[in-house]
């Protein structure tokens, strides 16, 4: 099917045109049958060292692959617990686990709420907690959630469609300073300055509103680096990243994860780009070490004692058959940790 590309912001559109030109592209891109191909399922399912019986948290069901293979594992004497943004990912996840198993609970809410949602439920202890992170395939193959900037959609990338920012409000309402921090911090963009500048100069015309406008101002303000790398990713991952709060839920959801586990419980955690893989590392590696007292001379004295131990001294990778299977996992990191008995 070919697709028209519109574009809304040429010339001097108002944004309630634009919006009525966007429910006609919008009706013009089949909805096709959502799919995600589980990332290192194999290598998760034995990290989350699963036995019949447990109680596990999958921080993010997605299409609910790895849901599915725990539930499995768990048999119908554990339960599943499992969080998900996206009402659309989380519907297909139910149903799909539904054929297989009942005995497991699904949360419409952020991870970020881990242990409010759980403790309300009677639970508090934990065996396994599974993130995987980022977004799912249906988010890139469905021109109209924005997310791809290969495909002509509205400037959206919400995770969930309650919520009420979206990267056009992100990019047509933000300081310049602001802007400039979204393209540093979440997209490491070194003109981040520049680029904000321009944002806030270019809006002055009309608003942002579709990823395709916005791709072709990316190319006009930034070109090619030297190497010939386009640049549109990291952008865009830098605008989710900040629609999202991607970074902050991280944080929140992982220190509670941590907090919820029982004795020889396990995280394991998939990040798909170095910011939250960083994070991720770093917290692990803090929470793995003993923090002895800098004011002790023969440094003995131990302020706060290691709570966990490393899984993975090294992270998995997925092998080059995974990643010619389904190149989307290129990037993914997995990393895993144990909780000490106290
Ligand atoms: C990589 S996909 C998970 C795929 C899943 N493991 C599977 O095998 O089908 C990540 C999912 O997490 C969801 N998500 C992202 N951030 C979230 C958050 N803070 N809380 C709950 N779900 C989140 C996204 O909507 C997406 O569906």
């Amino acid at each position: 099917m070919t697709v028209n590309i519109l574009r809304p912001r040429v010339g001097l559109l108002s944004t309630a045109r634009s919006k009525n030109l966007y429910k006609v592209v919008h009706k013009s891109y089949p909805a096709s049958e959502p799919h995600h191909e589980s990332v290192l399922l194999k290598e998760s399912l034995e990290m989350l060292g699963l036995k019949p019986g447990m109680t596990v948290v999958d921080c993010t069901l997605g299409l609910g692959g790895h849901s599915a293979e725990i539930l499995k594992a768990i048999g119908p004497k554990g339960h599943l617990y499992a969080f998900e943004k996206d009402a659309r990912n989380l519907k297909v996840a139910k149903e799909r686990l539904g054929k297989i198993a009942k005995n497991f609970t699904i949360f419409h809410d952020s991870f970020s709420s881990l242990t409010d949602r759980l403790r309300r439920e009677g639970a508090s202890l934990f065996d396994a907690i599974l993130f995987d992170l980022g977004l799912s395939s249906p988010h890139v193959d469905d021109a109209a959630r924005g997310f791809s900037f290969s495909k002509e959609g509205p400037l959206d990338m919400r995770f969930d469609p309650r919520q009420k920012k979206t990267a056009a409000d992100v990019l047509n309402s933000y300081t310049e300073s602001d802007l400039a921090d979204v393209f540093y911090k979440y997209g490491e963009e070194r003109q981040s300055r520049k680029l904000a500048r321009a944002v806030v100069d270019d809006r002055r015309k009309g608003p942002f509103v579709s990823t395709q406008q916005f791709l072709s101002f990316l190319d006009r303000v930034l070109g090619r680096a030297k190497s010939g790398k386009n640049r549109a990713p990291q952008i865009f991952q830098a605008l989710r990243m900040e629609v999202n709060e991607e970074l902050l839920a991280l944080e929140l959801g992982l220190n509670q994860a941590i907090e919820l586990l029982a004795p020889h419980g396990r995280v394991v955690v998939l990040s798909y780009h170095s910011l939250e893989d960083r994070f991720v590392k770093q917290l692990f590696k803090q929470l793995a070490t003993d923090l002895r007292d800098p004011n002790d001379i023969f440094g003995r004295r131990v302020l706060r004692s290691k709570s966990l131990s490393l899984l993975t001294k090294k992270p998995i990778k997925p092998s080059a058959e995974e990643v010619s299977r389904n190149p989307r996992a290129r990037s993914a990191v997995l990393r895993a940790v144990e909780k000490l008995p106290t």
